[in-house]
């Protein structure tokens, strides 16, 4: 059997047609609101990209951090010969828990981007022959199925990118995953941590602006796909930290009342001046809140790690 496998679970232009629905929806409401995977056409995810780097930004470093110190505790504790990757994107952070699982037979990375997917394949490929990977093109968050590889399976969640699902997906998200694990399967969750909000702000408004221009992006990409004539200019970056939610939400002021037309939906989207759409929320977690978010679905938590100076954690859980 090849080595690299790719199967497509998306029908070509579902993302097309949820682009649509999504913004016919969210537009027309109030408070205005709209889901933030639209953020990553290529320009948002090379902007993406350069926010990791930001000095302001520190979940990308602190995740690695506990990655590079935690990987061979993970490997011995899981044993796993198939590493499920949600979301994997460019696949670099997982190179570390890769290079650990001595026993690995094969990785399922699993992304809405098939050329993210055939980029780290190619790399990984390289480092590892003999390794069976498997890609899967999929939206993770609308359920899904696994290759039949061998076990034991360690689905990992990097990131913080749960944070992005409110309470309730969050909770459909973990049904799912735990679906697709067999008791003493685990699960490797990176988690965003509460703290101060100086410092959870600043992640989110850099000095540099790269985070305002990655949240312009959106109106780029419905100008672009949707027809539309939103202007990043008639708009202002907002981050906030919702104290009672504990999580940031991201959004784009209108600098003044607007009428956007988009025309592919047929839609006129009026805006007063200061409404805001709502593009993106990141909630902060506590440990208690984790773990009692695991086992509402069957999952034990069985390890918390942080990096040193306590900002974000991976934990690693089993399921029952
Ligand atoms: C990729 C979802 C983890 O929420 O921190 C970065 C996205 N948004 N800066 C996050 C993001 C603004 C990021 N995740």
């Amino acid at each position: 059997m090849s080595p690299f496998q790719l199967t497509r679970t998306l029908p070509e232009d579902t993302m097309g047609a949820a682009l649509r629905t999504d913004v016919l929806h969210g537009l027309t409401r109030t408070p205005k609101e709209l889901p933030p995977k639209w953020f990553y056409d290529s320009r948002g995810s090379d902007l993406f990209e350069e926010i990791t780097r930001l000095p302001e930004y520190y979940p990308t470093r602190a995740e690695r951090e506990i990655l590079v110190d935690r990987a061979a505790e993970i490997a011995a504790a899981t044993g796993a010969r198939t590493l499920v990757e949600l979301g994997s994107g460019s696949s670099e952070k997982t190179r570390h828990l890769l290079d650990a699982l001595t026993d690995l037979r094969a990785y399922v990375p699993v992304d809405v981007s098939e050329s993210a997917l055939v980029g780290a394949a190619e790399v990984l490929l390289a480092a590892r022959p003999g390794l069976q990977v498997h890609a899967i093109v999929a939206d993770f968050t609308q359920g899904m199925e696994l290759p039949d590889t061998p076990g034991p399976r360690l689905v990992a969640f990097l990131g913080g990118t749960i944070g992005n699902l409110l309470p309730d997906e969050r909770k459909a998200f973990l049904r799912s995953v735990r679906g697709l694990l067999a008791p003493g399967d685990a699960l490797l969750l990176g988690t965003d941590l509460v703290k101060d909000e100086e410092v959870l702000v600043a992640a989110y408004d850099d000095a540099a602006g790269v985070t305002a221009e990655f949240n312009k992006n959106v109106l780029a990409v419905m100008d672009r796909e949707l027809d539309a004539d939103f202007r990043p200019h008639d708009f202002d970056h907002v981050a906030v930290w919702n104290a009672q939610e504990e999580w940031i939400e991201m959004r784009l002021r209108a600098r003044r009342a607007l009428n956007v037309k988009i025309r592919e939906l047929d839609l006129m989207v009026p805006f007063e001046a200061g409404e805001e759409i709502r593009t993106e929320v990141s909630a902060k977690f506590r440990q208690d809140g984790v773990r009692a978010e695991l086992e509402a679905v069957g999952l034990k938590l069985s390890e918390w790690w942080t990096d040193a100076a306590g900002r974000f954690a991976l934990s690693l859980s089993t399921a029952v």
